[in-house]
């Protein structure tokens, strides 16, 4: 069944059971300041889960396009993607956990014809800081329903997903309870970070099992349904939203116990085909394969470039369709941005013509579905995309062009050159880089540093630099960009203090959204490991320590001051170091150019959000500071 297909029989299904087929709401959420766009089905539909009455009734579904940048990262793997389409069914103080789920149950086996030997659940183990109960009423409804259609369903206690990488799945095991971190549902997250005011409750959520030897146990660990890795996919979470937080934190019963059920369209056909990509389903293969052609390349030799094209191009495509053009703040600047980056993902790809509007012209016809009531703009989506990547490509050309020039007159190349291609020309700082390798051009060793000098100054001559829109909108781009260079400095200092002293930087990447950082490490880190770093970051955050910068000469700062760094033989006689902490027995103390911040105490709180590997020997973390 195609996608198209199981969109049509799920409303169907539901409308069977009494539910009001609604329009799905548009990706740009007028008159919710709360978020760029729409994240999932329930988002639209808050005031009526705090209570209010909806005109169409107390049974409600939809399929709600949805938009999660805050996982533009994690695009490229087998199935994350920034746009999916959100199937959804929701009741509003009307039936509870036994029909929802006996409900879904129906749909997956018996309408879209998965095996249910295939399907594995979880529910949350409870809280006893707020007085939240185990949801055994959830997980002996599962059991009745597995042992009506015969299959085998013990229940098994794993607690943190953690445990579970170690631990695996025992024989027999199908329903798994979990912590908040995986099992309770809110706007913000697990339990702690319930926003205030905002409907949540535990949840149950559901997942297709793709077989064992789908799991790279080194990679990932163990497999269980809440493990990384290709062996499960999520493909369904219902949510028991019965509670609301309080202004002190505690949380109160809702006078109506509310159903909010999410499944992502795309997994759902991607599990009916018995694909663990979910980049092979009618909305995506048709993208791939002209991306195949175009380039000349193969999908299985170049997936992650593949990936992330298509998944911004239909991203791109569904914001246009809806009116959005790109601009630079706000989710204009995040339509820019995804057309920008599958622009350059393609050049990877050696597509350098224009190749937008032929490529998604191919997948518009899955769309011809949704409703004209959000895709009011689709006559004209091509030709706006269009025109954006006619004027990306000027950019590019321009930017080349000067390069040459610099290059004609100057044997090397500085931060400061490459600094004002990005600021005059537009021309972005890595691909500046790239060409400057790819010409074999040569780079000033202290590139990095001067660049970053060039940037500070001129932010220093300009206060009213542009928001930060992108995300949260709350802070200015470069602001928390400094403030993770700094951050940056303490998770290095914090590794080789618990992990291991020999660890050093192997390669970093920062954006005013978060690090990643490359490093040398001959394990995966452990939960324990991870926890001290975070703690140990957390505690010098807390500690405000001053952050201060000198010149010194290099043979000086390496052996008198011992300072860290990664490049000794390449550096300049005189360089920038910075320290952390007391100076006489600093906690960091490394060779950068900067810009950081001038005391800890303004960076909040640290969170390492992956740990993965990245190549032999070297390890990856994406964190953030909230
Ligand atoms: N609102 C729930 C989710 O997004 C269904 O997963």
């Amino acid at each position: 069944m195609n996608a198209s297909e199981i969109r049509q029989k799920y409303l169907d299904f539901q409308q069977q059971k009494g539910h009001k087929v609604i329009a799905p709401a548009p990706l740009v959420l007028e008159n919710d300041p709360t978020t760029l766009f729409t994240g999932s089905g329930m988002q639209p539909l808050l005031r009526y889960l705090l209570g209010e009455k909806h005109p169409d009734g107390t049974r409600l579904t939809d399929s709600q396009p949805c938009l999660r940048l805050q996982d533009i990262e994690d695009v490229g793997d087998p199935r994350h993607t920034t746009v999916f389409e959100m199937l959804g069914n929701w009741s509003l103080g009307d039936y509870f956990k036994k029909e929802q789920i006996e409900n879904y149950f129906e749909f997956l086996t018996k309408v879209i014809g998965l095996d249910p030997e295939k399907i594995f659940v979880t529910c949350f183990i409870g809280s006893e800081k707020y007085g939240i109960p185990k949801d055994t009423e959830a997980a002996k409804i599962w059991q009745g329903v597995f042992e009506k259609a015969g299959v085998k369903a013990e229940i098994a206690e794993i607690d943190t997903a953690e445990n579970g990488d170690k631990r695996g799945i025992k024989d027999g095991e199908r329903i798994f309870f979990y912590n908040d971190k995986e099992n309770w549902w809110s706007r913000g997250g697990g339990i702690e970070t319930t926003p205030i005011g905002d409907p949540c409750g535990p949840d149950s959520e559901v997942f297709y099992d793709f077989g064992e030897d789908k799991q790279d146990v080194e990679k990932y660990g163990k497999s269980h349904p809440a493990s990384d890795g290709a062996r499960f996919m999520e493909i369904g979470n219902q949510v028991f939203m019965q509670y609301r937080r309080n202004e002190d934190g505690s949380f109160s019963e809702l006078e109506h116990k509310n159903v909010d059920f999410g499944g992502g369209l795309e997994r759902l056909a991607a599990a009916s085909m018995g694909s663990f990509d979910v980049f092979r389903i009618s909305l995506m293969q048709p993208i791939i394969d002209k991306l195949e052609q175009l380039s000349g390349k193969s999908y299985d030799n170049n997936t992650d470039e593949m990936r992330i094209i298509c998944d911004h191009l239909r991203g791109a495509y569904l914001l246009s369709a809806q009116g959005l053009t790109p601009s630079n703040k706000a989710q204009g600047y995040a339509l820019r941005r995804l057309i920008r980056r599958a622009i350059l993902k393609a050049l990877d790809l050696g597509i350098a013509k224009d190749f937008l509007r032929e490529t998604i012209s191919t997948i518009e016809n899955e769309y011809k579905s949704l409703p004209d009531s959000i895709l009011t703009n689709r006559e004209h989506a091509l030709e706006l995309l269009e025109k954006e990547e006619r004027t990306f490509r000027q950019t590019l050309n321009k930017g080349l062009k000067e390069l040459e020039k610099i290059s004609k007159h100057q044997e090397i190349i500085t931060g400061r050159d490459i600094f004002k291609l990005q600021d005059t020309y537009g021309f972005p700082y890595e691909i500046s880089i790239e060409e400057i390798y790819r010409q074999n051009l040569k780079l000033s060793d202290n590139f990095k540093a001067e660049f970053d000098e060039a940037l500070s100054e001129q932010r220093e001559r300009s206060k009213t630099a542009s928001k930060g829109m992108f995300k949260g909108g709350l802070e200015d781009h470069g602001e928390m960009t400094t403030k993770y260079h700094t951050a940056t400095h303490l998770m290095l200092a914090a590794l080789q203090k618990h992990v291991d002293p020999n660890i050093c930087q192997r390669g970093s990447n920062i954006t005013a959204d978060r690090i990643r950082f490359d490093f040398n490490l001959d394990h995966k880190m452990t939960p324990e490991e991870i926890k001290a770093v975070e703690d140990q970051v957390n505690e010098w955050i807390k500690a405000d320590l001053p952050v201060v910068f000198d010149e010194y000469d290099k043979v000086y700062a390496r052996d008198t001051l011992k300072a860290h760094g990664q490049f000794w033989d390449k550096y300049p006689e005189k360089l920038k170091v910075y320290t952390i902490g007391d100076f006489d027995n600093p906690i960091s103390r490394e060779v950068c150019g900067g810009p950081h911040v001038e005391h800890t105490g303004v960076l909040g709180t640290f969170k390492i959000k992956k740990e993965e590997s990245s190549s032999a020997g070297v390890r990856r973390i994406k964190a953030v500071i909230e």
